[in-house]
Formats: C-alpha cells, structure tokens, sequence
C-alpha cells in the first residue's frame, strides 16, 4: 500500500549557515541523495518523507529540513488561503494536534508577514475542521507539527518543516561560553577543511570546545541527532515509526564502529571558565576521555605528532574585537596565532582560522593560501586557509618571546608566488 510518508518524493530544501552551502551539498551526496540548485544558505534535493529522517538525523551542517507540498502563484494573502485551503493537510496533520507556521515573506501587499501566517493557519482549520470535523490547535511553539511559508514576489512555496527546532540544537551545550559558533558552521568548518579524520585534530582558543566536539563526532561518524529526541516530523499523523528507529538503530552502529578508530583531539584554551565549559560540552557530548583539554596560552598548545606521510588539521576560531577583546592588545594574539600556526604546519597540520576581524589578522602579519566568507551570528567572517606569518612578524614575535622557537616563514609553509594576500573578503548574498 502506497503511504505518504515512505513513498511520495517531493523537492526538498534543506537550509544552513550563509556561505556553507558547497559543504552541504556534498553531505547530502554521500548521504546518496541528489543535489540540485543551491544559494547561499539552502540546497534543493528530492526525496520523501523518510528521507527527511536520514536528512534530519545525518546532516552535519543543515539546520532544516523542508518538505514542499505546493509551489503556486500568489499575489496577495486571499491568494495563499485559497490555494492552501484545496491542500489535502488531513493525510499530514493530526486533527488532535499542534501546528506552527513559520515564514518568510517578502510581497508588496504585506506589511506585517504575521498576517501570511494567519492565512495559512486560517486554510489549514478551515480544511482540517471540514476533512475531519476537527482543527489541530495553532501556536508559535517548534516543538510540534510545523508549517513553513516561502513567499517572495508572487512566487510562494509551502513546506512541512520536518524539523522544527534547528537542528544546530545537538544538545551537548551543557555550559555557554562567550562567543560560541554554531554547531553546524563549526561542522562546515571541519568538514570544509579538508582534514582526513584519521590525523590529530587540534583546537586552541577552543572556548565551549565546539570544533573539538564536531571534530571528534564527524571523525566517530557519530550522527549529529543522536541526542536529539524531538523532530517535528514525528508529530505527523502520516509518520511512520519504524523509519525513526531503524534509522538510530543504524546511527548508533555507525557511531560504535567510528569509536574504534578515533583520532588524537585536542582542545585547548587560556580561559579557565572556557576550559571548564568545554569539560562540561565535551562529558555531555559523550567525549570524554576522546578530547584531550588544557588550559593553555595557543603559543603553549599541543602539538602532537602526526603519522609519516599524514596530515593533521588545526581549526582556530580567536577573538575578533568585537563581541570579546580589545582590538589593539589581539594584535599580539593573533600575532601568536600565526606562530602556533607556523609550528603546527612544520609538523604537518594545515589549518583553517575563522575571524570576523580579518583586517587583524592582516595587520598581524598573517596571509592565506585561500580565504572564503561566511556569517556567523550576523557577522561577516573570513576563513583563512593555511594561514602564515610574515618573516617580519616572526622576528617581532621572537623578540616578545626569546624562549619560544618557531620556524622561518620558508620552512614552514610553501606559500610561494601563489598566496594569497588577505583582502578584506567579498560579501556573498545571504538569503533566508
Ligand atoms: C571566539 S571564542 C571561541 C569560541 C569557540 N569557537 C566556541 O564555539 O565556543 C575565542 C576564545 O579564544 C580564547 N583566547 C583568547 N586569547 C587566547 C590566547 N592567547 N590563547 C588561548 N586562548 C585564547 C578565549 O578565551 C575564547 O574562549
């Protein structure tokens, strides 16, 4: 028999961080699925409902995953209730239950995107009160039944959100620290990187050990959802169990094989209140005694050898002046920085440094081999890859630390003719 949720493919647009959607879509292939069209923050695939289960559960860098159930022309809200009052929402929602509509609207005869939302609230009860005598209650709450309205120009789109509260939400932030990335941009970060998950992984200036923590669970190949006990696609009346729990079934394989073969972590930050958040996020990410922690300056981290012929990876997301930091006094941080960077790559990490002051990180003397731009919590940043330091800025270092080697800007890093010099990144279009 034929079921709504096994075995009725749609288009499905799954969303992220701006400017991570490269990393996202390549998630979504090794997943098997297909990728199509992708803006900054979203990627188009298809699949049904019980795709949605893998996406939601497997998805390192996604945040939602929709379901389209219409894609229609509208010019005003009149329009979106009679289009979405004729949808069958009796084989999606439950009469008995909750619904959440989301939106975002961008139409000329809508001053307040409320009012869309009420219109596809009011066509959802109209149809459900007429289909089944009873309408599911309504509210703002994501922890139910979710609804989600696209509306730009003409042009609407209307998706079950299968997610409900972001999926960013892992679960393992039992203590906050200052300035925490998002656990899906720190994931992009990891898996954009190039890091084989097989060589030592290091975080200095980890703060709440976010990287660290995505490091380890993308190295375990531990699902980001498995402490997740909510999505919103089990409060569908069309959901179908089983597709729930043979996929954690397998997700808690995965993750018992990945164990096995864990690489060095190590974490690592000057702040002792950030090392204790990052104790209490790695115990509640079920990392303990998988991530090495210290409380250490970057130019005092770690380094440990990595294998003959291996490559090891260095993540930094430092301070950028603004939300925690003096500008003046970072200079010599991330002066620092780039000799941890220069040591690391001697012995055989790259790196990737994330920073919403890359004019900092210039004027300390450090260039790129590569540098892309994402956001993060509203603030532009550049990603440095394979960051060096100028000779200049070593002999300076140097004379600020007598005791601390680091190695000649030749030796290092082969960054030749064709490096990069850090120009303040392009902004990218960041869409919703
Ligand atoms: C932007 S926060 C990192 C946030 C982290 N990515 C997270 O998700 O929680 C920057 C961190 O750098 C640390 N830090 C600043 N100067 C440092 C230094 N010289 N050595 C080591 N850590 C430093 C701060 O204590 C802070 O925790």
């Amino acid at each position: 028999m034929n079921s709504v949720f096994n075995d009725e493919p749609s288009k499905i647009v799954v969303t992220c961080p701006p400017g991570v959607a490269h990393v996202l879509s390549q998630e979504l292939s090794e997943l098997g699925f297909r990728p199509g069209a992708s803006l900054g923050s979203s990627v188009e695939t298809e699949g049904t409902l019980a795709d949605c289960v893998a996406m939601n559960f497997r998805l390192r860098t996604a945040h939602r995953v929709l379901y389209a159930l219409d894609v229609f022309r509208a010019r005003n809200g009149e329009d979106v209730y009679d289009e979405l009052v004729a949808l069958p929402w009796e084989r999606y929602l439950d009469p008995d239950g909750y619904v959440s509509v989301d939106r975002a609207v961008d139409n000329p005869t809508i001053r307040d995107s409320r009012y869309a939302a009420l219109k596809v609230k009011d066509a959802i009860a109209d149809r459900m009160r007429n289909a089944c005598g009873r309408r599911p209650d309504s509210g703002s709450d994501r922890t139910d039944a979710c609804v989600f309205l696209h509306w730009v120009g003409d042009r609407a789109s209307v998706y079950l959100d299968t997610t409900g509260v972001s999926l960013s939400f892992r679960g393992y932030r039992a203590v906050s620290s200052e300035a925490p990335l998002r656990e899906t941009l720190a994931a992009a970060l990891v898996l954009g990187s190039g890091w084989n998950r097989r060589d030592p992984f290091l975080n200095p200036m980890c703060g709440g050990a976010t990287i660290a923590i995505e490091a380890l669970w993308a190295a375990q190949n531990r699902a980001p959802a498995l402490l997740r006990d909510n999505f919103a696609f089990m409060h569908l009346s069309c959901f179908d169990p089983s597709v729930l729990t043979r996929e954690r079934a397998s997700a808690l394989r995965d993750w018992e094989e990945g164990k096995k073969n864990a690489p060095v972590v190590v974490a690592s930050d000057v702040d002792s209140g950030a090392v204790d958040a990052a104790r209490a996020n790695v115990e509640a990410a079920g990392a303990a005694g998988a991530v090495q922690i210290e409380c250490c300056d970057v130019v005092d981290s770690p380094v440990p050898p990595v294998p003959e012929g291996g490559r090891g990876m260095a993540i930094l997301n430092p301070p950028y002046g603004g939300r925690i930091g003096d500008p003046v006094r970072l200079r010599d941080t991330y002066e620092d920085l780039g000799a941890f960077l220069a040591v690391a790559a001697e012995a055989g990490y790259g790196s990737v440094v994330i920073t919403g002051n890359p004019e900092l990180a210039e004027g300390a003397g450090l260039s790129a081999r590569r540098v892309r731009t994402v956001h993060s919590g509203g603030i532009e940043c550049a990603l440095l890859f394979d960051a060096s330091l100028s000779q200049a800025a070593r002999r300076r270092f140097r004379r600020r630390n007598p005791g601390i080697r680091i190695p000649d800007a030749e030796e290092s890093l082969p960054l030749g003719q064709d490096a990069e010099t850090m120009n303040p990144p392009q902004r990218t279009a960041s869409p919703s």
